[in-house]
């Protein structure tokens, strides 16, 4: 079997773990349209997804728009909208609190794995939506709250997970969807996640989502190691290089030390400004709208 991740890390496969979210009510239409409600409009990201039988999937953007908490939450039970509110630990103070004592009880089941930073978002999606295979720069555990989701976890090897998109995701030059393969399904893990489970799986492993029948709401915790920090360093710094006509070293092939210096490099290329993400100034296309088909109403032109 091919290993599951070329950075194996303390998490080795992808394993459930269980969580209690769900009794202490942050699954609650109530409690979710009250968050809504008052939800920071700059951490509010709203997304509509077209899929194509061939597994392949479109993105369009939304603005938040003026939807009620109430009315919001209707929108996303009747559509295919994906709403993340990003910076939990920002948002939701009670429940990044119940979230962060239920990650230490999973953190302390990985003996070697210590994080030094922790953030959250909150995924109300529809019951026909799902992620795009993609990749996370970082390690993650979804709390899953309501609602059932099936997930499927490929190795983070070169055939799944090339180094050199891995450097333009971690530069913030395109989204985090990396080239998919309907081959590589014979790859996958695939776990079906109920209300109560959490999900872990190795650092930078690709991933997708689908929603199998109802409205799902999750909790997506990704969290940084001196590992992954060193490493995602490492990848930005290749990254500058790659741009500038240089064939970088694989961070495959770097030990500790070398991975150091480039992150320590990535810091003062970052102060820089070498490399400006290009993700700022994405296009919105529509607000989201009850009763419309999708869930989704045309969006008015910006004044
Ligand atoms: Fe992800």
């Amino acid at each position: 079997m091919s290993p599951r991740t070329r950075y194996a890390g303390p998490i080795q496969k992808a394993q459930v773990h269980p969580h209690g979210l769900v009794q202490r009510g942050f699954a609650e239409d109530a409690w979710l349209a009250e968050v809504l409600d008052r939800y920071p409009a700059e951490l509010f990201d709203i997304n509509l997804y077209d899929f194509a039988d061939d597994g392949q999937v479109s993105l369009r953007t939304g603005a938040r728009g003026e939807l009620s908490g109430a009315e919001l939450l209707e929108a996303i039970k009747a559509g295919r909208l994906w709403v993340n509110l990003r910076s939990v630990e920002r948002g939701c103070p009670d429940l990044w609190a119940a979230a962060m004592s239920e990650f230490r009880v999973i953190e302390a089941r990985y003996p070697g794995l210590k994080t030094v930073t922790n953030a959250g978002q909150l995924i109300l999606s529809s019951p026909k939506s799902g992620a795009p295979y993609h990749f996370d720069a970082a390690g993650v555990v979804l709390f899953h709250l309501r609602g059932r989701k099936r997930v499927f976890v490929y190795p983070g090897d070169e055939a799944h997970l090339p180094e050199r998109d891995m450097e333009q995701v971690v530069a913030r030059q395109t989204t985090e969807e990396i080239p998919y393969s309907p081959d590589f399904e014979a790859d996958a893990q695939v776990i079906d996640l109920e209300p109560g489970q959490a999900l872990t799986w190795p650092l930078y492993a690709p991933h997708r989502v689908r929603n199998t029948e109802a409205f799902c709401v999750s909790l997506s915790m990704d969290f940084q190691t001196w590992d992954s920090r060193l490493r995602n360093g490492a990848l930005f710094t290749n990254a500058v290089l790659r741009s500038r006509g240089v064939s970088p070293r694989s961070t495959d092939r770097m030990r500790r030390p070398e991975l150091a210096a480039r992150w320590a490099a990535s810091v003062a290329l970052k102060k820089a400004g070498v490399m400006p993400s290009r993700l700022a100034g994405f296009r919105r296309d529509f607000t989201p709208m009850v009763g419309a088909p999708d869930g989704a109403g045309t969006l008015q032109a910006e004044a």
